[in-house]
């Protein structure tokens, strides 16, 4: 059930047009996970952003998609080693790395951002929607208090006893679970133990009934990733409360040419 008042911002978005989220930023024209794209997505009129977030080995909460540095930084150069894992990685270190330079050189200089840092940019203006990959419930949800954001952030996985653990630490956060595969009765049934108002789930197993069913419950449907003009238009007709893209812009021209929900 919607109940948080993040919530009701989104339940309100969503009237008649899906919500817009940048899937990793602007990712389909930055380099992901990084303040530009995050500053890119925001120019491009998304009204949520997704980010990916690990704990380094100091506990910082930081910026990205995955488990090792190798495929979006070079850290296998900057620290001479490759497969290392963020959470095997002090915070000093990972502020020495180029986590744009993989994608073109003309991205190149762009740093690894701290968890901070992206909802220093991305606040008030944008929802971000955080995405915990790795870390301690604890140590999000102190860092969310600290900063006074707690119900001004979505935060999600598809650790569902993450979700969870992170409702007893503050029932005050809107919460997503992501999932994939088919929605079946089991975890309809576990969606409610978590806490979560969001459902976040991958564009090709949702069915039209799932989305009725779901909502029926009382939640908002999410849907990941949507790219084409097809899926996207595709979701929204289906009556997808938002939907994650890789092409924030792309999504709300489409909006803008009149794809909207179902009334
Ligand atoms: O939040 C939806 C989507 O980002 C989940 O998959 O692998 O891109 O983090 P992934
Ligand atoms: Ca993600």
């Amino acid at each position: 059930m919607v109940d948080t008042t993040l919530g009701l911002v989104w339940q309100r978005l969503a009237t008649r047009r899906p919500v817009v989220v940048a899937h990793r930023g602007d990712s389909g024209a930055q380099p992901e996970n990084t303040l530009t794209a995050f500053a890119a997505a925001i120019d491009a009129g998304a009204q949520v952003i997704e980010f990916d977030v690990h704990a380094s080995a100091d506990g910082i909460p930081v910026c990205i998609h995955d488990e090792t540095l190798d495929r979006t930084t070079d850290a296998a150069t900057v620290l001479g080693r490759a497969g290392i894992e963020v959470a095997h990685a002090a915070l000093a270190d990972l502020a020495k790395l180029d986590a744009g330079r993989w994608m073109g050189v003309e991205h190149a200089g762009v740093g690894l951002p701290t968890l901070q840092a992206a909802l220093d940019l991305m606040l008030p203006r944008v929802i971000p929607m955080i995405e915990h990959k790795g870390g301690a419930a604890e140590v999000l949800v102190e860092l969310l208090q600290r900063l006074g954001v707690v119900e001004a952030v979505l935060v999600q996985s598809f650790d569902w006893n993450f979700v969870r653990r992170v409702h007893s630490l503050e029932p005050r956060m809107m919460l997503g679970v992501l999932g994939e595969g088919r929605l079946d009765a089991e975890s309809l049934a576990r969606i409610p133990l978590t806490g979560a108002s969001l459902v976040h789930w991958h564009v090709h197993d949702l069915r039209a009934e799932d989305i009725d069913e779901l909502r029926r419950r009382g939640l908002l449907v999410c849907v990941y990733t949507a790219n084409s003009d097809v899926e996207l238009a595709g979701a929204a007709a289906l009556g997808a409360d938002a939907i994650t893209t890789n092409h924030p812009a792309r999504l709300g021209a489409l909006v803008e040419r009149g794809i909207a929900r179902p009334a």
